[in-house]
This record gives structure tokens, sequence and C-alpha cells, in this order.
């Protein structure tokens, strides 16, 4: 009885070694042609499926409005000098929190989209007021991030060498002559530039 039974299994192993015979066999239907178009056409809509991706969750209205827990920081930032000002020229919350590059861009936005996805589920910062118990906490991740990297996404809009810090107010020039002797890093003097920074 047991025996009959087995008989009519197929084992695992069998299933994925006729899977992978047929994976590994020529193709007698397709021509090379025919496959390396469906090849580049997957591969196509793979890189354009992903910047459709990466643009429509690298705005304001998705990263300040999609998640409720995100509103507070969203208002705050709209008060600040970095959203209006005189120049019209506007940093986003993508511009200061997300690398600037690929591939690690995507790599940080998988990271830090997961993460944000659970603790939004879990409701972490639900509420105004577990947001403010769980500020300072959250604002220390950024600063040591920030500091590790050298301030790199301030650097992005804000190049400083010493031209540019000549043309700068006299008692500011010392200070930023720390960051061309790399001393200090932007992180260490301007905290609370986009949000008000909690105190420590
Ligand atoms: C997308 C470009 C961009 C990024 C990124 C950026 N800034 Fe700015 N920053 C600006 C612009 C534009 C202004 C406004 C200039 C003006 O008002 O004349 C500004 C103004 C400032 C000011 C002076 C006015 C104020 O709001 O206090 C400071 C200080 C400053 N930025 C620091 C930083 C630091 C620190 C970072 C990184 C955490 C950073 N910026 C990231 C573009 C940027
Ligand atoms: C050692 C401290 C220190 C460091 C490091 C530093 N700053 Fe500043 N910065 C100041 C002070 C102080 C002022 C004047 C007060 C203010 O505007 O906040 C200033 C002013 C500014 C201004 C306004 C300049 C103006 O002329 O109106 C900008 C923009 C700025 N900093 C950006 C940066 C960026 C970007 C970095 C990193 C590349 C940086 N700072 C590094 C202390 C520092
Ligand atoms: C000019 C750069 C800049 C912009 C623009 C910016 N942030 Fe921030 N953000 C920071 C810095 C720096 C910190 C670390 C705390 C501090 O110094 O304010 C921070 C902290 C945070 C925190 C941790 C909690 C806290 O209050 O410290 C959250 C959440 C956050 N930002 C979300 C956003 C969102 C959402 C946007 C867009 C609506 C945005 N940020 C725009 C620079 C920026």
């Amino acid at each position: 009885m047991a025996m009959e039974q087995q008989q009519n299994v197929p084992s695992r192993g069998g299933c994925f070694s006729r899977f992978w015979k047929r994976l590994s066999t020529p193709s007698a239907r397709w021509s090379v042609l025919a496959l390396v178009v469906v090849g580049l056409l997957i591969g196509a809509s793979g890189v354009i499926g992903t910047q459709v991706i990466v643009g429509a969750t690298g705005t304001n209205e998705f990263c300040g409005g999609t998640c409720h827990s995100m509103q507070w920081v969203a208002q705050e930032y709209r008060q600040s000098g970095h959203y209006a000002n005189r120049t019209g020229f506007r940093a986003s919350c993508h511009d200061c929190h997300i690398p600037n590059g690929y591939p690690k861009l995507l790599w940080y936005k998988a990271q830090a989209g997961i993460r944000d996805a659970v603790q939004e589920a879990r409701g972490v910062i639900s509420t105004e007021e577990r947001f403010k118990k769980e500020r300072l906490r959250m604002a220390r991740l950024v600063w040591a991030e920030f500091k590790e990297n050298n301030s790199v996404n301030c650097q992005h809009c804000h190049q400083f060498n010493d031209d540019v810090v000549a043309k700068q107010k006299e008692f500011v020039r010392p200070m930023h002559q720390q960051f061309l002797a790399n001393t200090a890093t932007c992180i260490d003097c301007h905290k609370g530039v986009a949000h008000t920074a909690p105190d420590e």
C-alpha cells in the first residue's frame, strides 16, 4: 500500500530537475532573435518601471502626505526656508533624505520604505503625542547619518569652497572654514534646517 502511494507522487527533485532541463534545453520553436527581443523587452520594462516607482515615491506629496504620521514634519517643513524663500528654489524631502546616485538610492529607498511601512503599520508615530516622544530618537538617526557621510546631501546644493566662503558674512567665514578644513560638517552646526530640531 505504502509503496503504491510513493510511486504515484513524483519526488521534488524530479520536478525541479525537469523544470531545469526545460530551461536549459535550446528552444526549437523560437529564434535567437525572438528570444533576444523578449529579453530586451523584459529588461527595458524593469528599468522603466523602476524609474516610474522612484519618481512617484520621491515627491513631497508622497513623502510628506501619504502617511498620516509624516504630517507634523511636513507642516514644519512648509514654514522653513528650504520650502519657501525669495529665490523660488526648493529642497524636497528626497533631496535631503535620500542618496543622490544609483545604485545607492534604490538600496536606501527599499530599506527605508520597508522600515517605514512596518513602523506605520505598528503605529509607532501615529499620534502627535507618540511622534513627540519618538522624535529625538529619529532625529539622532538622521544626525548620525549626516555626520558619517559628511552631510553629502547638503553638499549637492551647497558647494562650499574658498571663493564661496569669501562671499559670506565675516562672522560666518571662520565657521565654514572649519568645514573646508574637514574639522566640522554641516549638521554639527545646522540642525533643524527643515523641521524643528528636537532638544537633546
Ligand atoms: C535641493 C537643494 C538644497 C539642499 C539639499 C539643501 N539646501 Fe540649504 N538651502 C537651499 C536653498 C535654495 C536655500 C535658500 C537660499 C536663500 O534663501 O537665499 C538654502 C538655505 C540654507 C540655509 C540658510 C537659510 C536657512 O533656511 O537656515 C542653511 C543654513 C542651509 N540651507 C543649510 C542646509 C543644510 C545643513 C542642508 C543639509 C541638511 C541643506 N541646506 C540642504 C538649497 C538646499
Ligand atoms: C562650525 C559651524 C558650521 C559649519 C560646520 C557649517 N556652518 Fe553654515 N553657518 C554657521 C553659522 C554660525 C552661520 C550663521 C548663522 C546662520 O545663518 O545659521 C552659518 C550660515 C550658513 C548659511 C547662510 C549663509 C549666508 O551668507 O546667509 C548657509 C547656507 C550655511 N551656513 C550652510 C552650511 C552648509 C551647507 C554647511 C556644510 C557644507 C555648513 N553651513 C557648515 C555655522 C556652520
Ligand atoms: C533641508 C533638508 C531637509 C528637508 C528638505 C527635509 N528634511 Fe527631514 N530632516 C532633516 C534633518 C537635518 C533632520 C534631523 C533633525 C533636524 O535637525 O531637524 C530631519 C529629520 C526628519 C525626521 C525625523 C524626525 C525629526 O523631526 O527629526 C523625519 C521623519 C523627516 N525628517 C521627514 C521629512 C519629510 C517627510 C520631509 C519633506 C516633507 C523632510 N523631512 C524634508 C533634513 C531635511
